[in-house]
């Protein structure tokens, strides 16, 4: 009888001890075990394939061992059917010993330099991993390829959480060095011995790896699993339509096209305003703003870069009436010279309707996707239960 693990348990895999260790075990259980039947052993063994198949972790023999101490349990992220495939860095797969690792430092003050301040402290998961103003959400990023509204960093989550860890946190490694707790994490994670910038960067991407959002009332209306409501329907078209044409840039499944626009905020361009002009220095860019994703959008507010709008009504009302036009204005706004879409009370309305459908639910409530138990620099969880504090 083969010795079958939990297929979450951490095995030793010191090679020396484990394997004397495992044979003795295997040993004792021989003697000790009473002769199961056959057909008793194979329905066991069907159960635990099922359950084992059926869960986003592998059996643990499937674990591949590099060096002593180091585990790596492929972990096997939630796609939805209606999104495209994720890009996965070579260099870093997506374990299950990473994702728990990101999950305790993004919860962790002591990724701050003043030890005060967890990335889940401005990220926080009833709102979409946002809170004020201009803070982005952090919601399908797995396939983003710029990262901030002007698009600073570009390349992998890898790159913008090396970022984050040095430049933003500006993280003391030293300190996490000093944790008996962590250096196991990381040893058990990484296979390393000494943390450094780049080992939180990678574990942190992949806990945000997993902050997958496809289960709004949208998607179960994509998957044909219920209707919308007649104005929800109404909203739909108008988004989707050219109507509104609101499509062409946040474009579905993300909501996002991943690229930069001038939708006509602001006509004159000075400090915060400049958006990708800051980046690029090239004057076709001024203005110019990374597409945020409409997912979770009501729970995302304040909106727009500087946070200029507080609710769904003002920046539909912006789009109807709103525009200034400029130089850089993205050609898709419609009507600019006349301020805008020119929608009336009732199609406003709707289009926020239709908008209140990309919230998920599921995904503020994922549990896996919490501050982790246990964990002794716990960032408090505000009260809240729907609405959030706007200033
Ligand atoms: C003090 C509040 C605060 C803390 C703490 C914080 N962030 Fe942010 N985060 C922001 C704001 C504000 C933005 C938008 C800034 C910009 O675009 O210039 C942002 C943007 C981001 C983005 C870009 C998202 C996108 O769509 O491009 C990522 C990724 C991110 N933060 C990750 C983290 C991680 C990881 C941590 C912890 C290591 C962290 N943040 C801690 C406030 C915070
Ligand atoms: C030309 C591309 C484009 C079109 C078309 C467009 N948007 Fe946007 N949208 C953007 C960009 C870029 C931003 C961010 C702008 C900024 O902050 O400077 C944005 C911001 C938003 C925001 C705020 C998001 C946040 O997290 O702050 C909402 C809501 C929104 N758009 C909804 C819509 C709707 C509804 C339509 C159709 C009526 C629409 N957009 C059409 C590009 C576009």
């Amino acid at each position: 009888m083969p010795l079958v693990e939990e297929p979450e348990r951490k095995v030793s895999v010191d090679p020396e001890r484990s394997s004397g260790f495992q044979a003795k075990k295997r040993e004792q259980m021989e003697q000790s075990r009473p002769i199961m039947d056959r057909s008793r052993m194979l329905f066991i063994l069907i159960l635990l394939v099922f359950i084992l198949g059926n869960c986003n972790r592998v059996p643990s023999h499937d674990k591949t061992r590099l060096r002593a101490g180091y585990t790596s349990t492929p972990y096997k992220l939630p796609i939805p059917p209606n999104f495209p495939p994720m890009e996965m860095p070579e260099d870093n797969p997506v374990t299950v010993e990473r994702v728990r690792l990101g999950r305790k430092l993004y919860y962790d003050p002591l990724l701050h330099k003043s030890g005060s301040m967890a990335c889940g402290s401005c990220h926080i998961q009833d709102w979409s991993f946002t809170t004020f103003d201009k803070v982005l959400p952090h919601v399908n990023l797995g396939w983003n390829r710029f990262f901030l509204w002007d698009g600073k960093i570009e390349g992998r989550l890898e790159d913008v959480m090396l970022y984050e860890v040095e430049s933003f946190m500006q993280t003391e490694t030293a300190r996490l060095n000093r944790e008996k707790q962590y250096r196991r994490l990381f040893k058990e994670a990484f296979g390393i011995d000494r943390i450094t910038s780049k080992e939180i960067a990678y574990a942190l991407a992949q806990f945000v790896r997993t902050m997958i959002s496809g289960d709004s009332k949208y998607d179960q209306y994509v998957r044909d699993e219920i209707e919308l409501t007649p104005a929800e329907t109404r909203g739909y078209k108008i988004f989707f339509a050219e109507k509104g044409g609101c499509f062409h840039c946040h474009m579905k499944p993300l909501f996002t096209d991943n690229r930069f626009h001038n939708n006509g905020l602001d006509n004159v361009f000075k400090g915060d305003n400049r958006g990708r002009y800051e980046v690029t220095h090239t004057r076709a860019d001024m203005g110019k703003f990374k597409t945020p994703t409409l997912r979770n959008i009501e729970l995302t507010s304040r909106y727009m870069h500087d946070g200029r709008f507080k609710t769904l009504e003002e920046v539909i009302d912006f789009y109807s009436k709103g525009l200034k036009d400029s130089e850089t204005i993205d050609p898709l706004m419609k009507n600019v010279d006349k301020g805008g879409l020119q929608l009336t009370e009732q199609e406003k309305m709707d289009l926020v309707a239709f908008l209140k459908t990309l919230t998920d639910i599921s995904f503020i409530n994922n549990k896996q996707l919490s501050p982790p138990e246990g964990s002794q620099h716990l960032v408090q969880r505000p009260n809240t239960s729907a609405s959030r504090p706007v200033n």
